[in-house]
């Protein structure tokens, strides 16, 4: 039957579509072999469904053609002789020894659990975080970071090359006024004989913003200073390069409270501006130019605005300014011409998706982007406050992140240390400060990924730091809790006790229904990475471990470890109680989230 790999869905799918071929011609190669979970554990492991739809296609018997693609299978080393249930379906349940096998498999390799690598693997791009210079970095975008992280980690994991992108908004016409009131407020600075000191870019983006709206004179220089900035005068491309580095300074601290990924590459809008010029040339050469009041825009059939009339994307204004559009499709062009992309991810709210749509569209047609390239938009709904409504503080301010974040670690600090006060335990500063950041970011981390990224949710400081339910103390607690019990064996048997690296497979013992159950879910791990690798779904990831730290309990509920009836029985249970802790640790890292070894 050939090498099975560990994400055995996607291996029995690919079993399923070679007897399909080798049945019925290759014209079925690329079939939809419709396997499915099984509903209920006594039908097995999994159901595959396809001699339904082909029964008219092959005008025969479902029946008969599940007979036919039964008899190609040739799955004896791996499941039970298969059953053909109904009209045709196969239930399919993996035999004992193949089940042991892997999970053999799965115990030995404790860094990444047998999970198999990506074949082809590609060379990935993921454009997230990507907030506003001198603009508030809001929940969008923490939503954008969280996600993206986890997702560039769970690529990375397949043996993708993944390059992560911030493509930071740090051009445009909003600079014009700030450069201005920065030549105002801080001569100085400017000239180099003075610190430049705006902790708060925010303030001095309302402040300047203020100045624009009311006074028309200061309006027109600071237009002026935009033509100025994008003609190259050094004056200006100071003053510019300082507000980008002071705001970077912002959006570190958020990050590294965050724990994001340190090769997050900062490459911005202004990267792409020395390119803006030929993406017009390249779109006038694909004759998808028209001029619109003086614009110059790209009219793609189906995009109509609220009275219905065409709706057009703008690639030049009048006054010969870009859009954003424009540095996207320049980016496009970059990415897949010199970074060699074969798959771009963007992560950004949902709002932005008729953007995405329409930049993917003309980048096709004016063959910026060949079709063996993949563009992937990853939306995301709104972060919404405690009462539904927009996310804000109780004076109605837009919350800042640094604020957020430190008070998801302060709360989590008050209850450590009144755990530890209850249980008359003695702790050291390092030790509470790890436990609480831990557990305070990987709660608002969790909150984010747990939800279906497509819907909205609301930010609930109790209920992220619940210690019961689908949240990161939760899981973290299933995690050290399962540390213990290794460390209480360890001290009472020895540390070879948890040594399972050579293990048999014949010696791990699965009787138990609660034993059972355990290990068939742990064997999905494979299968649900590869699920999130293509649907970009971490939440997936998070109803697994959900489920599994259900299924350890039962488990460690009704098989007991210490006082197992022989001491096979015992190393094997140590050994199931191993990879949960693994697999754990391995998805909990996949999501961004360290794990703690006690709390
Ligand atoms: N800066 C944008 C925003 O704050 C997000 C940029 C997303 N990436 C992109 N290539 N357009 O909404």
């Amino acid at each position: 039957a050939g090498e099975s790999t560990l994400d055995t869905a996607a291996w029995l799918s690919e079993r399923v579509r070679s007897a399909l071929v080798e049945a019925y011609g290759p014209e079925y190669a690329d079939a939809d072999p419709m396997l499915v979970p099984a509903s209920r554990p006594e039908f097995g492991d999994y159901q595959c469904n396809v001699a339904m739809p082909l029964g008219k296609s092959l005008k025969s018997k479902p029946r008969d053609i599940a007979e036919n693609i039964v008899a190609r299978l040739r799955l004896e080393d791996v499941c039970e002789p298969i059953e053909i249930a109904g009209p045709g379906f196969l239930n399919i349940k993996l035999r004992m020894p193949f089940m042991q096998e892997q999970l053999r498999r799965m115990i030995a390799d404790e860094a990444r659990c047998a999970v198999p690598l990506a074949v082809p693997t590609q060379r990935v791009i993921v454009d997230y975080s990507s907030p506003n210079i001198a603009k508030e970095m809001h929940v969008g975008h923490l939503r954008s970071t969280i996600i993206g992280d986890s997702l560039s980690k769970v690529l990375e994991f397949r043996g993708h090359s993944v390059l992560r992108l911030n493509h930071v908004g740090d051009w445009g016409t909003q600079f014009g006024m700030l450069i201005l009131h920065l030549k105002d407020k801080a001569p100085g600075a400017l000239a180099g004989t003075d610190e430049l000191d705006i902790s708060d870019l925010v303030t001095f983006y309302k402040e300047a913003k203020v100045r624009f709206d009311a006074d028309a004179e200061f309006q027109t220089s600071a237009r002026a200073e935009v033509v100025k900035l994008q003609a190259g005068a050094e004056d200006s491309l100071k003053a510019w390069r300082m507000l980008c580095t002071q705001s970077e300074k912002a959006f570190n601290e958020v990050y590294g409270l965050l724990g994001v990924d340190k090769r997050l590459e900062t490459r911005g809008e202004s990267f792409y501006n020395p390119r803006l010029g030929r993406v017009i040339e390249t779109l006038r050469e694909a004759s998808l130019l028209r001029e619109s009041e003086g614009a110059q825009c790209v009219f793609l059939d189906g995009y109509v605005n609220r009275e219905g009339e065409p709706q057009p994307m703008i690639v030049q204004k009048s006054d010969g300014g870009f859009m954003y559009s424009t540095t996207d499709l320049a980016a496009l062009a970059h990415r897949v011409g010199d970074e060699r992309a074969e798959r771009i991810l963007y992560v950004t709210d949902a709002g932005q998706s008729q953007h995405f749509e329409q930049v993917f569209a003309i980048g096709r047609l004016a063959s910026i982007v060949p079709s063996t390239v993949s563009l992937e938009h990853v939306p995301f709904g709104l972060v919404l406050g405690e009462d539904g409504k927009k996310f804000k503080t109780r004076s109605g301010e837009t919350v800042k992140l640094m604020d957020l974040l430190s008070e998801a670690v302060r709360r989590a600090h008050t209850d450590l240390s009144s755990r530890i006060t209850a249980e008359g335990r003695t702790e050291d500063a390092d030790f509470v400060e790890l436990v609480s950041r831990t557990v305070g970011i990987g709660a608002v981390k969790y909150a984010d990924l747990a939800m279906n990224r497509n819907s909205n949710y609301r930010f609930e400081y109790d209920k992220m730091l619940a210690l019961n339910g689908n949240t990161a103390p939760f899981m973290l607690y299933a995690y050290a809790r399962i540390r213990g019990i290794q460390r209480r064996a360890a001290e009472k048997l020895g540390a070879g006790a948890l040594d399972t690296a050579r293990l048999q497979a014949s010696e791990i013992m699965l009787d138990a229904p609660a034993e059972l159950a355990l290990a068939r879910h742990l064997l999905k791990l494979a299968d649900v990475v590869r699920e999130v690798e293509s649907e970009l779904l971490p939440s997936k990831l998070c109803e697994y471990i959900f489920e599994l730290s259900g299924k350890f309990n039962q488990f460690y509920e009704s098989c007991p470890v210490m006082q197992a009836e022989s001491a096979q029985l015992q190393r094997s249970r140590l050994a199931l109680c191993g990879l949960s802790a693994s697999v754990l640790k391995t998805s909990l890292g996949l999501l961004g989230i360290d794990t703690l070894e006690r709390l």
